[in-house]
């Protein structure tokens, strides 16, 4: 699966050479704001060579290609799987393309590396994840927190046992801002509201450390500007809470919103308690980049680990490296399918597929 190239000594005009080994060739579409932010710190770790761009907005591909000239740009997804030396695609486009767009590339024989969410719904991303089984290749999705500093010492700490029995958890994640573009606003192309767009890392880092238990009696209020939500396929929430019981007997209470007024930029935060004491991943100061990891024991903190911490775009950067060792489907992909599950419920969606 993996290309060696060597290359690129200094050209007569020179431009300066790209050296380069075994790594695997990537194609990107959709370089929007996270699409290029992904882009170049996977090309800053080096850990995969940027082939090719498409975006259909020329002046963000431009712009991708001005941090990486040694790419081209080209017009469409279907250009980029005829390149037989591409070994995997970056999507980052608007959340509607994802399923589609994912297997498309699968079935091209590309491993995937795509934003969440995944799919729209758990139908959608059921049959995305079932490409990627049938085609082996590998799959990720930039369930970025999951690779915080802060994150990995909760994880570590939930998954020592240390905690006890964990009987409750805590999912925040309050966006003041809400998101700049407008087709988030439009269920048909993103899914959902805040539910779809920042409920989908706590269910992950929640069901993910606690190693995936069972979700039952999933009950859930949505609201746009301060309404009650009946629709959510006509309609985006823009404030949500949602509670849940876990097969290990724990209580989980999620709220999530865009445009609350918090007061401060964005609150977030994930919060395991247990008869051993408590385990917090939470932001600081309003961040949304700096997070802490705090250990409770009844009225004291002992704080694990702080910032700085340079995360973002850390989960692509792990794709990559794991196809540059060659790695085809894995079945962590089926937490995908498990997590959009909780989110249907949350929606009162129905999987017709089951
Ligand atoms: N993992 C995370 O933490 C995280 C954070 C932010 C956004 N996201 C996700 O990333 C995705 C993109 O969000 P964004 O804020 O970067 O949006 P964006 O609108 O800035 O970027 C989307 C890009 O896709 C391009 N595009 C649209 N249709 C296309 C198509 N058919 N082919 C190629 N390009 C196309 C647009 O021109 C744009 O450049 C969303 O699904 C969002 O949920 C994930």
């Amino acid at each position: 699966m993996m290309q060696d190239t060597l290359t690129n000594p200094t050209t007569e005009a020179g431009t300066t050479a790209i050296t380069n080994t075994s790594k695997p060739k990537l194609g990107f579409l959709g370089v929007g704001w996270i699409g290029r932010n992904r882009m170049e710190v996977i090309a800053q770790h080096q850990v995969a060579e940027v082939t090719c761009i498409s975006d259909t907005a020329p002046e963000n591909c431009s712009a991708a290609l001005a941090t990486i000239p040694s790419a081209h740009a080209i017009n469409s997804l279907d250009a980029i799987l005829e390149q037989s030396e591409v070994e995997g695609v970056v999507i980052a486009t608007p959340s509607a393309f994802h399923a589609a767009q994912t297997i498309a590339s699968l079935e091209a024989g590309k491993a995937v590396f795509c934003q969440k969410p995944l799919g729209r719904n758990a139908a959608e991303t059921k049959r995305v994840v079932a490409a990627a089984r049938k085609a082996d290749r590998l799959l990720g999705v930039d369930l970025s927190y999951r690779h915080t500093q802060a994150m990995q010492e909760v994880y570590k700490v939930v998954q020592s046992g240390e905690l006890g029995h964990i009987y409750a958890v805590e999912l925040v994640f309050h966006n003041a801002y809400g998101p700049d573009k407008a087709w988030f606003y439009d269920p048909k192309l993103s899914g959902g509201g805040c539910v779809i767009d920042l409920g989908v890392h706590l269910v992950d880092l929640a069901l993910w450390a606690l190693d995936f238990p069972e979700v039952q009696n999933v009950k859930s209020h949505l609201f746009a500007k301060g309404q009650p939500v009946t629709n959510p396929d006509e309609v985006v929430e823009d404030f949500a809470t949602a509670s849940m019981a876990l097969g290990t007997g724990a209580h989980l209470q999620l709220s999530c919103s865009w445009n609350l007024p918090a007061g401060q930029e964005a609150i977030i935060s994930a919060t395991f308690y247990g008869t051993g004491g408590g385990v917090a991943f939470k932001n600081t100061n309003g961040s949304f980049y700096d997070f802490v990891a705090e250990r409770y024991y009844g009225t004291r903190t002992e704080r694990l680990c702080s910032p700085p911490d340079a995360w973002s775009g850390m989960a692509g950067v792990a794709w990559a490296e794991r196809l540059a060792k060659g790695e085809g489907f894995n079945n962590e992909a089926e937490e995908y399918v498990k997590v959009a599950e909780v989110l249907d419920k949350i929606y009162g969606r129905y999987d017709a597929e089951g």
